[in-house]
């Protein structure tokens, strides 16, 4: 029986590294099992974004992820982009869950038509066929007709458009504090419990 823990991350090349970062620290330190699909331009915005150059084999590049996060390298599968037998490509193996974060304009136009081109594409169809949980991070402005129809037809599918556009009203002082309302939003479509922010309603005020 494989566990419920189990999750499919992509980092594509949009700007927004820094999320993607924090949400893969979050996932791990929620005792998940992290399947991690890095685009090649992803690689180029976390080495602008975030000054992290990851080496190009999916395993040298694991190996420097949890020497940067600190964390427990068996929960994390740096996956290669053509690794077609990694269980992500398949519906039998597939985690159930996948979050793009962030997705570029680019990547949410190969997924709306099921290009399935890369291993990154390929794992997002089969949670589309398998009507598992797909939630896309977005990050584009402004918006085109074409992105637009993107979002609405995958949407219409049922996946979760959440446009990376993080909220003031917690008054953040860093932009740590705006990650993480944006991972603290994804964290809470996925069902991992997160105290990152405080709660609309709660102690937003105080
Ligand atoms: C520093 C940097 C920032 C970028 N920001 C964005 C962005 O916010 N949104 C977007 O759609 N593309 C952005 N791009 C362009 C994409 O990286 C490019 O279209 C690429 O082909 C996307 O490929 P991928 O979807 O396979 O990662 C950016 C590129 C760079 C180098």
């Amino acid at each position: 029986m494989m566990s419920d823990k189990r999750i499919t991350l992509a980092w594509t090349g949009a700007s927004g590294a820094p999320y993607g970062l924090r949400l893969l620290e979050c996932l791990l330190a929620a005792d998940y099992e992290v399947y991690l699909l890095i685009s090649s331009a992803a690689r180029v915005v976390l080495a602008t974004e975030h000054g992290l150059k990851l080496p190009s084999g999916p395993e040298a590049a694991q190996q420097a992820l949890t020497a940067h996060l600190n964390c427990d390298a068996s929960k994390l599968v740096v996956c290669g982009k053509e690794d077609w037998f990694s269980p992500v490509a398949s519906g039998s193996a597939a985690p159930k869950k996948m979050v793009v974060c962030p997705c570029s304009a680019g990547t949410l136009a190969s997924v709306a038509h099921g290009m399935s081109d890369n291993l990154l594409e390929r794992a997002a169809d089969v949670v589309l066929k398998e009507r598992g949980q797909l939630l896309i991070v977005v990050r584009e402005t402004p918006f085109s007709t074409l992105h637009l129809e993107n979002m609405l037809k995958l949407s219409q599918m049922g996946v979760t458009i959440m446009p990376a556009a993080p909220g003031f009203y917690h008054q953040p002082q860093s932009i740590e504090d705006l990650v993480d309302f944006m991972v603290a939003r994804i964290l809470d479509h996925l069902g991992v419990e997160q105290g990152l922010v405080p709660r609309w309603g709660y102690d937003h005020r105080k």
